[in-house]
């Protein structure tokens, strides 16, 4: 099947704290952004790239890859999952959508393969990476941001950190993130747009070093997880 990867990169970054979005950020001299971008360009059974950018974003048509023939760039919309509509939108119906956080520049290609794998041969309707969930989960009272306190303990079996990539049909996942922003559903990401629709949705056990850069201290780590991605 034809794979066309979706960026969202039409976010603002502000927990950063930096004069630009943080998929502007350098890390080896190199953005955020064409870290990520290039981690799927050259993976070869992607065909084609689609990178949702803010319309009053200054930054992006200075980086030599807005030129390449292989990216097209779309508008963002005010959510993420705007912006990830708009560009499954555009996408030919029978092929799969790739959508992949612009903010993940440590994504493998062994990742995308087994995203794949999982993807085409069960009778799934698409997956995502994701990660079990390793540390003790609470559940903090509503309100009180500032001095937060238990309410109680969730039960963390069965629990996953979901990642991107998020792989599912594009006809089937235009239709169900049109759906859930109309019934005004949270949509995180593209599963919960899918689940809500309906479908399943399958857990591929994916890498921890596909880090999303939040917070400054994610940029050492993430500079260290992609040499070792290189190597
Ligand atoms: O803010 P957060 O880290 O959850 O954003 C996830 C991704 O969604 C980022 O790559 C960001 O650029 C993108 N995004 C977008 N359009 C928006 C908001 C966020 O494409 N309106």
């Amino acid at each position: 099947p034809t794979i066309i990867a979706v960026v969202p990169a039409a976010g603002i970054g502000s927990r950063m704290q930096a004069d630009r979005p943080k998929q502007y950020l350098l890390i080896n001299g190199k953005t955020i952004l064409e870290h990520t971008l290039q981690a799927l360009h050259s993976h070869p059974a992607i065909a084609h790239v689609v990178v949702a950018i803010s319309p009053e974003d200054p930054f992006f048509a200075e980086l030599p890859v807005a030129s390449a023939s292989w990216l097209t760039r779309i508008a963002g919309g005010q959510e993420r999952a705007d912006s990830v509509l708009r560009a499954v939108a555009t996408l030919p119906a029978d092929c799969w959508a790739l959508v992949h956080d612009a903010a993940r520049p440590c994504l493998s290609h062994a990742d995308i393969d087994k995203l794949v794998g999982v993807c085409t041969q069960q009778e799934v309707a698409g997956g995502i990476l994701a990660t079990p969930v390793r540390d003790t989960m609470k559940r903090a009272r509503p309100g009180a941001s500032q001095s937060p306190e238990i309410a109680h303990t969730e039960c963390r079996e069965n629990l996953w950190h979901a990642l991107t990539p998020q792989l599912f049909r594009a006809d089937q996942l235009t239709q169900a993130l049109a759906q859930g922003l109309a019934q005004g559903l949270p949509i995180t990401d593209e599963a919960s747009a899918m689940e809500a629709a309906g479908y399943c949705v399958a857990l591929v056990d994916g890498n921890p070093a596909n880090i999303k850069i939040t917070r400054p201290a994610d940029m050492p780590l993430a500079q260290f997880y992609l040499s070792a991605l290189q190597e």
